[in-house]
């Protein structure tokens, strides 16, 4: 039993998700938390929504709104979009909470202390039409080290180097073309190339492990060859003080971003730990983050953290350097800070980009899912299958509306589906209960021993992120268990001496659905509680999450929010479970929902696709 965190990429609270963001983090991040969990680990899973930052500012403007507005509309609907999904968090909390300021800020000042947050000069840029600093992200220029013609004043989205828009060559403002002025100005860098020989060796440890993906590992050496320092505080008023005197005072600088949105994950971990109940007999559990996070606080402690590719450099160099000059570990070294010595990533698990509609369109011709959207039509389930079964784990990959209505039909209506549905239907007919098994034949054997594979062969694959093979696995089991129904025939054993025979197949067809439904479970959440009853079993067989509306822990002039959490204790073992003779058995409604081939020309009309376009 391990304990292991679970770090979600926290959305910028920018609008709706779409279904490329949860294809990136939001379902691989929960199929892997439910397996863990159900593998007997302790886990804790939290995110929350990125809030800060010129974006949000932007973005806030233009829709008319104060920043305060904007995000609390879009952490909100976010959090419906991925309750609605499933995703289990532990807590889903947001980054203009009192307690995620406060561990930024101690998180900060232990870099400070230690001497790898150090002041320089640094050149911004400002707009000589309007006299404002111009963002990061709203200049455009040729990439210096890879000659990109339209990189970013905060990366180049070719090379996926970090940069500086001072480095940019022939920048050029994104807001109104003009040409940048530059203007010197003070800030605190991280000192990365103290952190450097740190970060290697952490990086040569993690590469040993075999564990990343070899793109993700490639990608987080290769950038530790361009390290240098970066500005961790950005000439902005939205964003966490910078808590030094002579800087907390100033409004018009604050915490970049992203030095802000990693401490999410431990600040999350405090804040979900805060909001525990008193433990048995008045223990005080607000420590508890400890458990994950402090090295040596429990026996074995792991991390994963979920994200799409455009995230790799924040939490394989930015968020790991935080973490060891808090610790004190670079080449300055230093005492740990107030949390202790921290742990760094296990794992970095970093998909590639999904796109919608793709094959057919321009990339210039952007389309947008949104999961709102798909929820409100289809079921949850549906959309989570095809974003496994086809999910961009190691390639780009695609989702667009035949391909949905093709799997959601053949894979989860006329394979899985079908399957639970006779086998419930059978059985309800003939016994009304679960069959006790006369003496097994050898095709009964082969099954069942198939399937007890299957827990050892799936499970593997999810622990290790290979989630598509690990779904095309469970699926090829079920296609043994209908071709089971073929060879045995059971709706041909009609006669009184064929009776035991027919329990016997029933019996074994039951337990097939049973384990199958386990192992499909950390996918197919929703719907295993249906497959469960339908076979006689009681209650909920995937604990679900919740949205739960809580006032700020520190600061009561805040707004109230809500958080995404849930109790999930229940979560059931991952393993073969004995069916139960004389459970009851009615006959079934149908579990997944047969989509009508005309959802494609419908789904592409709202997208604005003419048919002939198809
Ligand atoms: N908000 C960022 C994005 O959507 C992700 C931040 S992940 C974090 O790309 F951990 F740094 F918060
Ligand atoms: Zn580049």
């Amino acid at each position: 039993m391990s304990h292991v965190l679970s770090a979600v990429a926290w959305p910028y609270a920018n609008g709706p998700r779409h279904l490329g963001h949860v294809a990136g983090f939001g379902v691989p991040s929960d199929v892997f938390s439910r397996y863990m969990r159900m593998a007997g680990h302790e886990v804790l899973m939290v995110s929350g929504s990125d809030e800060h930052g010129t974006p949000i500012l932007v973005q806030a403007e233009k829709a008319g709104m104060s920043p305060q507005e904007f995000i609390d509309q879009n952490h909100a609907m976010i959090a419906e979009d991925l309750v609605g999904l499933g995703v289990s968090y532990d807590l889903y909390t947001r980054t203009t909470t009192a307690n995620h300021e406060q561990v930024v800020q101690q998180l900060f000042l232990a870099n400070h202390a230690n001497g790898y947050m150090v002041e320089q000069t640094q050149q911004v840029a400002i707009s000589p039409s309007t006299g404002r600093t111009l963002p990061d992200r709203y200049i455009e220029g040729t990439c210096p080290i890879c000659g990109y013609a339209d990189a970013r004043g905060d990366q180049c989205d070719n090379c996926g180097n970090q940069l500086d828009p001072v480095d940019l060559k022939e920048p050029r403002s994104k807001i109104n073309g003009e040409t940048p002025e530059f203007k010197d100005t003070e800030h605190f860098f991280l000192d990365l190339p103290s952190l450097s020989e740190a970060l290697g060796e952490w990086l040569d440890g993690r590469e040993a492990s075999g564990l990343w993906r070899p793109n993700v590992i490639k990608f987080s050496k290769n950038i530790l060859e361009e390290i240098r320092p970066r500005a961790m505080t950005r000439d902005i008023d939205w964003g966490i003080t910078i808590p030094l005197p002579g800087w907390a005072e100033n409004e018009h600088k604050k915490l970049y971003v992203w030095f802000d949105a990693v401490v999410g994950y431990l600040s999350a971990a405090v804040e979900w730990a805060r909001r525990l109940p008193e433990g048995e007999g008045g223990r005080d559990d607000s420590e508890r983050w400890k458990e994950w996070w402090v090295e040596g606080a429990t026996p074995e402690q792991l991390s994963y953290y979920f994200m799409g590719k455009d995230n790799i450099t924040f939490h394989s160099q930015i968020w790991p350097a935080e973490l060891l000059g808090h610790n004190g570990e670079g080449a300055k070294g230093g005492q740990p800070g107030p949390f202790g010595v921290l742990n760094l990533p296990t794992e970095v698990v970093s998909s590639e980009f999904l796109t919608m509609e793709g094959k057919q369109f321009s990339t210039s011709r952007s389309i947008v899912i949104y999961v709102r959207d798909v929820l409100e039509r289809y079921q949850p389930d549906a959309l989570r299958y095809f974003l496994s079964a086809a999910a961009p784990e190691t390639a780009d990959s695609d989702f667009n509306w035949p391909e949905f209505v093709k799997r959601t039909n053949t894979e989860l209506v006329a394979g899985w589906g079908n399957l639970v549905n006779r086998t419930a239907s059978m059985i309800a007919k003939n016994f009304g209960e679960i069959p006790a098994a006369g003496e097994f034949e050898d095709v009964d054997r082969a099954l069942l021993d198939q399937i007890a594979e299957g827990f050892t062969t799936v499970g593997q694959l999810i622990a290790t992120h290979k989630q598509k093979a690990a779904l095309a696995e469970a699926m090829r089991l079920v296609g043994e268990a209908n071709a089971y129904v073929s060879t045995t025939e059971p709706f041909k054993l009609k006669g009184e001496d064929q009776r035991e025979r027919l329990g016997t197949v029933l019996h074994v067809l039951a337990q097939a659905v049973v384990d199958l439904n386990t192992i499909l479970s950390p996918y197919l959440p929703h719907s295993s509680t249906a497959v469960h009853q339908a076979l006689g079993g009681e209650g909920v067989f995937q604990p679900m999450p919740r949205l739960e509306q809580v006032s700020d822990l520190d600061d009561a002039a805040k707004p109230d929010y809500p958080i995404i959490t849930g109790d999930y204790s229940d979560a059931p073992r991952w393993g073969h479970r004995p069916v139960v003779v004389g459970a009851p058995v009615a006959k079934p409604s149908p579990i997944f929902t047969k989509l009508d081939p005309s959802v494609v020309d419908e789904e592409r009309g709202r997208l604005g696709l003419g048919e002939e376009q198809v």
